[in-house]
């Protein structure tokens, strides 16, 4: 199929390109690299052996997007494209509806424009909030608690309404978990800029040394050692069910929400620790008071994904540490510093193929 892979530069869109690519797809990525390198372009191409097509485009312009469309049609679009960190959706929620909702809207209008039918959207557990009990099912109540979360939300409704609307559009609602890991290659995985927002970045970067302990928020949650309980999913398995996902909607006439989660909860303290045995390095920890707005334990439920792509999380904990560890250690500055690459060769100094349509 051709597909336009939107937000395909950032950290799960670029995973998921590799798996993708793999299956025989062919993908334009689209991308206004707020939040990710154009250096990942010449790392997939490393990966898929491939060119790889990409066009710039801010999905809050809407003649940006509409361009998009202009060339041979899409069989599907999968749309990662959106802002997430939840702490800066506090302070500047009109960004984030703007971006996130406002992008999603002229993503649907192009595509109805296009007449192109099929949507695989990166939704979260986030939509979830603090859930009433776990593990987490499809069905249980929808609560946000962020304008972040608000976001994801507005966007499943708005991509609900479409399909209401046209029952031969067909979208895949897909809400992860916590995603980690990086590919195995090394060449790519999760780059944030500054501080890190999530968990197992902010440990590999004590590992590397660029910081110098894990702050814990709370040691005296109801949890199996006090500290919080999240669904760490490695990127991988995250990727492989985006695949799925398009060969689902090509098949069947239904839309689909589904949870892609391990089903398994892992602590602050086990992550941390495995992370130390796949590094070897030391993880010094201090638990630190709660941060206000976080919940003792949460992870998924992902029957419904196994009933109805067949799909179900292959990698454990220590393959998420390794693969990220092998990342880190490969690029201690992200993608803004050169990789060592197996080939003893500097990043860029092979022809890259990378191809910019447009
Ligand atoms: N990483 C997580 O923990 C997590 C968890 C649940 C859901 N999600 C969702 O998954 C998706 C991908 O997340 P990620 O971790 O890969 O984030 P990311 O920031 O690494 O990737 C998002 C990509 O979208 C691009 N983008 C953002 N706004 C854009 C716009 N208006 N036009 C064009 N490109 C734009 C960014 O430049 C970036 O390359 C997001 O929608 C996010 O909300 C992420």
């Amino acid at each position: 199929m051709r597909i336009l892979v939107c937000g395909g530069a950032g950290y799960i869109g670029s995973h998921a390109c590799t798996v993708l690519a793999e299956r025989g797809h062919d993908l334009l990525i689209a991308d206004s690299f707020v939040n990710s390198s154009p250096r990942v372009l010449e790392r997939l191409q490393r990966i898929t052996g491939c060119p790889v097509f990409f066009q710039k485009a801010d999905l809050r312009d809407r003649d940006e997007v509409e361009a998009l469309f202009r060339g041979p049609r899409f069989d599907a679009v999968v749309h990662f494209a959106a802002l997430k960190a939840v702490g800066e959706s506090c302070e500047r929620p009109l960004d984030y509806f703007d971006n996130n909702i406002s992008g999603t809207i002229h993503l649907l209008q192009a595509m109805q424009g296009a007449g192109v039918k099929r949507l695989v959207f990166s939704s979260s557990a986030t939509v979830y909030g603090d859930p009433d009990s776990v593990p987490v099912r499809e069905d249980a109540t929808l609560r946000i608690t962020n304008p972040y979360g608000r976001t994801k939300l507005v966007m499943e409704q708005l991509i609900g309404d479409v399909c209401e609307s046209d029952p031969s559009f067909r979208a895949a609602n897909l809400r992860y978990f916590n995603p980690v890991g990086a590919h195995p290659s090394g060449l790519i995985g999760e780059d944030p800029g500054g501080t890190p927002n999530n968990l197992m970045p902010y440990i590999s970067q004590v590992a590397i040394g660029r910081r110098q302990r894990l702050q814990v928020f709370g040691g005296d949650w109801p949890t199996v050692d006090g500290t919080g309980v999240r669904d760490y999913i490695h990127v991988m398995d995250l990727a492989r069910a985006h695949a799925d996902a398009i060969d689902y909607l090509a098949a069947a006439d239904r839309n689909l929400t589904v949870n892609l989660g391990t089903g398994r909860g892992i602590s602050v303290l086990e992550l941390a620790h495995a992370f130390a045995v796949a590094s070897g390095r030391d993880i010094p920890c201090d638990i630190v008071g709660r941060r206000a707005g976080d919940v003792a334990e949460v992870y998924a439920d992902p029957a419904l994904a196994h009933a109805l792509l067949g799909w179900r999380a292959e990698l454990d904990v220590a393959a998420m540490c390794r693969d990220a560890w092998r990342w880190q250690s490969m690029n201690p500055g992200g993608y803004g510093e050169a990789a060592v690459f197996a080939t003893g060769k500097p990043p860029g100094s092979e022809r890259t193929a990378a191809v910019a349509v447009g």
